[in-house]
């Protein structure tokens, strides 16, 4: 099967600024790579900070109009946009599986995924109350009402390309903001799509902005948004080393952040589990996306009464997956995103060899499909001093733990610095209560592992970062409190 276009223009090469659509400012140009195959897909536009400034300068301008705008105005067209990413799955779905290589079911499933947050906070747009604030003086009334923070510079990852910069774009439209952004160096190409379908549903100029950039020519254009204080609000999806850099960086204007970082996910499952049902959660929630998503399990603690049992369905399980590039309409995993990511899988599985882990399945990387595919893999006999247990690892790759008590189990879940998701699955009603409290995470999965929603908040704790995305929290992040106090009213 080739990957083709059905409407070839949504392919873009250049940046989207002002309206416009143009090269960067000094025309230079970096090449996006299909990682299953390594080939060039399209040279775009390689920004820097005279690009940046230019997108600054046109989202500012437009601000103070799209701020004015009747809320049920800028539902209308969010509603129009949703309606345009859903009409055009299947050429975003190319677009994201040529780019970042996940298969087209993935591929389409991400499209609905990120739509329905542009959906939802189309509803959104029109519910931003604000409150009278029960009288406290007479003569004299108090009221807070909720306003756009203003410019919003929204930088995002190229695990979920088309979610995650949906998913920063629709909120900030519908509080009344404006948006700079830059979408990962990898996988420009489906956000710049996403952005040549806003254009077409009305989205006026300069209220959305987007540049393509590489990694050092990124770092120079973010650096012009992290110092200008016109923009106000950063959101960004990524690393936490990238994370607390922003926030460094952001201090001298004291941008309002949004920060969904790095996570290592628990996945606990008590000997009183539904086996079948751990197993398919894990599954879904571990393999997902080749196990490139930050709420991926990382760490897999089973209950030793269970635990031979779960391996053994696990294993299986694991076996049947089917590993091809996105050309193969089988596909379950892809090739990983670059060299780098899997050589740091390879890192992962060797160091936890070499400390006395067992190789149950895969463990290998599959040559014969190219150079950026690993092998699933489960992992059994691991243990605390394993690199696989303090890092992200950002892959196929599923190493399972033995615990003896329930509160063992919290004290290996929750010692890490981070805190996005965690999971567990008991049939115990007191110990689902007792252990979704306890779990420092910011998302649990209680018997479930497709934890993702438009409609829930999601994000973390600890250096997994701060802010929701989703659900009626969502907008928060894009509003700043106004207070009023009217007097002298008797
Ligand atoms: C992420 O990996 O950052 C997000 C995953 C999701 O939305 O489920």
């Amino acid at each position: 099967m080739e990957l083709r276009l059905q409407r070839e223009e949504l392919l873009r090469r250049q940046n989207f600024v002002g309206g416009v659509w143009t090269d960067a400012a000094d025309m230079a140009r970096y090449p996006v790579t299909n990682p299953a195959t390594g080939k060039v897909i399209a040279e775009v536009a390689n920004s820097g900070k005279a690009d940046a400034r230019a997108a600054t300068d046109a989202a500012s301008e437009a601000a103070r109009e799209w701020r004015q705008r009747l809320p049920r105005e800028r539902a209308e067209i969010l509603r129009r946009w949703h309606s345009l990413i859903v009409e055009n799955t299947e050429d975003l779905a190319t677009l994201m599986s040529m780019e970042q290589g996940k298969p087209m079911t993935e591929s389409r499933g991400e499209v609905a995924y990120g739509a329905s947050y542009v959906a939802w906070f189309a509803d959104e747009a029109i519910r931003i109350y604000g409150d009278l604030i029960p009288q406290q003086q007479r003569g004299k009334q108090m009221w807070a009402i909720k306003e756009p923070v203003g410019v919003v510079a929204a930088i995002t990852p190229w695990n979920f390309p088309l979610a995650m910069i949906a998913r920063k774009i629709a909120p900030a439209l519908a509080a009344g903001c404006t948006v700079v952004s830059k979408p990962a160096e990898d996988t420009p190409l489906t956000a710049l799509a996403l952005a040549m379908l806003a254009q077409e549903a009305g989205v006026p100029a300069g209220v959305l902005n987007m540049l393509s950039a590489s990694r050092d020519q990124g770092i120079e254009a973010v650096g012009d948004w992290l110092a200008d204080d016109r923009v106000r609000k950063i959101t960004f999806t990524g690393s936490t080393a990238v994370g607390k850099y922003l926030a460094r960086e952001s201090a001298g204007t004291l941008k309002k952040l949004s920060l969904e970082l790095g996570g290592n996910a628990p996945f606990i499952v008590f000997d009183d589990a539904d086996l079948d049902a751990a197993v398919v959660g894990l599954m879904a929630a571990k393999f997902r996306n080749g196990g490139q998503t930050c709420v991926c399990p990382n760490r897999i603690y089973v209950q030793a009464g269970v635990f031979d049992k779960f391996a053994e369905l696990l294993v299986a399980r694991v076996s049947a997956l089917k590993v091809a590039p996105a050309t193969d309409p089988q596909a379950q995993i892809g090739p990983m995103i670059n060299p780098k990511a899997v050589a740091k899988i390879a890192r992962h599985v060797d160091d936890a060899v070499s400390k006395g882990a067992s190789v149950l399945v895969g463990g290998t990387r599959l040559e014969d499909l190219g150079q950026n595919y690993y092998a699933p893999t489960v992992l059994t006999n691991a243990t605390n001093d394993m690199l696989i247990t303090c890092e992200e690892t950002f892959g196929p790759v599923a190493p399972l733990y033995r615990f003896e008590t329930e509160e063992q189990a919290i004290t290996l879940a929750n010692d890490t610095p981070f805190g996005l998701a965690a999971y567990f699955y008991t049939r115990d009603m007191r110990r689902a209560e007792r252990v979704s409290r306890r779990l420092e995470a910011g998302v649990v999965g209680l018997n479930e592992g497709g934890v993702a929603s438009e409609a829930a908040p999601f994000g973390g704790v600890k250096e997994s970062g701060y802010g929701r995305e989703g659900s009626k929290y969502g907008l928060d992040d894009y509003l700043s409190i106004k207070y009023v106090c009217q007097g002298n009213l008797d």
